[in-house]
């Protein structure tokens, strides 16, 4: 069967920086390593006043097409997966082909373009639907680009204000992909959940502690479907474990409890009796509360073990590397984390082809989703042409006056249209006003 996967790659940050324990933390009188330890977040990107998430989307997806010297007529399809729209009727899709269309000779009429929407999942979906119309037969020999982009605001006070972040990331998903091939099997997690949600208003609606409660349910379900259609899962048979980073803390609580069900039944619980015990069984407790507190200290035993400290080091932590640095992207976040993951492998001299990841995307409302991707050949090339590190050292670093000012010229209930640009546009797209029926307007800038 033809391999069907992720061909090609761009990232693109807000070109703003909000230090959390220099800026943040002082204001908010908390502790800096609340932010830098607890949440494990660094800072967060946030777009200045000429850049959202059509330009943002428009930036990386140009990158790609340049950079791969690709014209409109080899992409069938643009879907864009946000959680951020300002139009509930024509799609974010539309405004990034206008975008695109200004720099590229010929045009878009012939790609399908849509919008994905739940939560952070649909840049995940949005994956599948190019994969199934790739499958089906009905690309023509064309490629599907996938944005994800997001300006992730909470309202000012909110606990999710130490988890902001904007930026997106473009995919090419093609048939025998340069990057990752995806797998067929996948697993799902899915329930109708109030943890966080947007009725018709822009900043969420969040019960954080919760939100934290179903992302794990909801991913433990998804690995137990997951494992229904590919066998079980063990640690050693992936080189990297990207997830939904909505913060790394988040990720550290979901890598122990998939590490620990992983293991049940292998080598790896027998060599750890000795150390831990084995993992308990519910038929051995009179009472669901007693298997949950005997499962809670096994957990935090486990958790202090060299053998999964060895494994989180080298299959988790590298996927949190870009993530730290800029926040939660929404639709984006297990995307950068793949991409920051592959970066840390290739930084460390490491040939992971034909390796498999094990990835694990998340929406709240609420969906987990898991597939396995097999690294392809051409992944070093793809990943060496990565400019994050570049772009995260070039973003200009706001007080938190300015932070004020900026969350306030993109709260859409706000008219804060005369706040001063703080970085100069070079080889861009940039938001240049509203139009006679209220839509917004982009240019590109040399
Ligand atoms: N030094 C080191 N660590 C510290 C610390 C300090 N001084 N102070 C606190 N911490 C630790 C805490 O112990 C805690 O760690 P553990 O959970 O491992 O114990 C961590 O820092 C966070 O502290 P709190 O739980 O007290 O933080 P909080 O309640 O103020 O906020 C949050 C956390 C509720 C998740 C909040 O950030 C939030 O609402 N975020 C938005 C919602 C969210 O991201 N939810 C995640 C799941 S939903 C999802 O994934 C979808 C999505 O993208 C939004």
């Amino acid at each position: 069967m033809t391999a069907v996967g992720i061909d090609a790659i761009e990232i693109h940050t807000g070109k703003l920086k909000l230090d959390l324990a220099e800026t943040l933390a002082p204001v908010k009188d908390k502790d800096p390593e609340y932010y830098t330890k607890g949440i494990g977040l660094a800072a967060s990107s946030f777009p200045d006043t000429y850049e959202d998430i059509v330009t943002m989307g428009a930036n990386a997806a140009y990158k790609l097409m340049d950079r791969r010297g690709l014209t409109p007529q080899d992409i069938g399809r643009i879907d864009v997966a946000t959680e951020s729209a300002f139009d509930n009727s024509k799609p974010v899709s539309t405004y990034v082909a206008g975008c695109l269309e200004q720099v590229f000779d010929g045009d878009f009429h012939h790609a399908n373009k849509g919008e994905r929407k739940f939560a952070c999942i649909s840049g995940t979906q949005s994956l599948d639907d190019a994969y199934n119309w790739i499958r089906a037969g009905r690309n023509r020999g064309r490629s599907a680009l996938v944005i994800a982009t997001d300006t992730a605001l909470y309202a000012r006070g909110d606990a999710g204000e130490a988890t902001q972040g904007a930026g997106a990331v473009a995919m090419l998903i093609s048939e025998e992909p340069d990057l990752v091939e995806l797998s067929t099997e996948q697993g799902y997690g899915s329930a109708d959940e109030t943890d966080f949600l947007k009725p018709n208003q822009q900043f969420p609606s969040v019960d954080g502690k919760r939100s934290v409660q179903v992302y794990l349910a909801r991913m433990r379900e998804a690995l137990e479907d997951f494992e229904s259609v590919a066998g079980d899962t063990h640690p050693d048979d992936f080189v990297l474990g990207p997830f939904h980073t909505p913060f790394p803390g988040m990720v550290r609580k979901a890598a122990l409890l998939a590490y620990r069900h992983m293991i049940r039944d292998t080598e790896i619980e027998e060599q750890l009796a000795d150390e831990v015990g084995r993992q308990p069984r519910p038929e051995a407790f009179d009472s669901d509360e007693d298997y949950v507190e005997a499962m809670g200290d096994y957990t935090d035993l486990l958790k202090g073990t060299d053998t999964y400290q060895e494994w989180y080091d080298s299959t988790i932590a590298p996927t949190l590397e870009i993530s730290r640095e800029v926040g939660n992207w929404y639709t984006g976040s297990v995307h950068i984390a793949r991409a920051s993951g592959l970066k840390a492998m290739l930084e460390a001299g490491e040939d992971i082809t034909g390796d498999r990841l094990l990835v694990g995307s998340y929406g709240s409302g609420a969906q987990a989703e898991i597939h396995a991707e097999t690294v392809r050949e051409g992944w070093k090339e793809e990943i060496a042409a990565l400019t994050i590190d570049e772009q995260i050292a070039a973003r200009r670093d706001i007080s938190f006056e300015e932070y004020e000012r900026v969350h306030d010229v993109h709260n859409h209930d706000k008219q804060a249209d005369d706040v001063e640009e703080f970085t100069s546009p070079e080889d861009e797209f940039v938001f240049d006003g509203w139009g006679r029926m209220g839509e917004r307007k982009y240019r590109y800038v040399e």
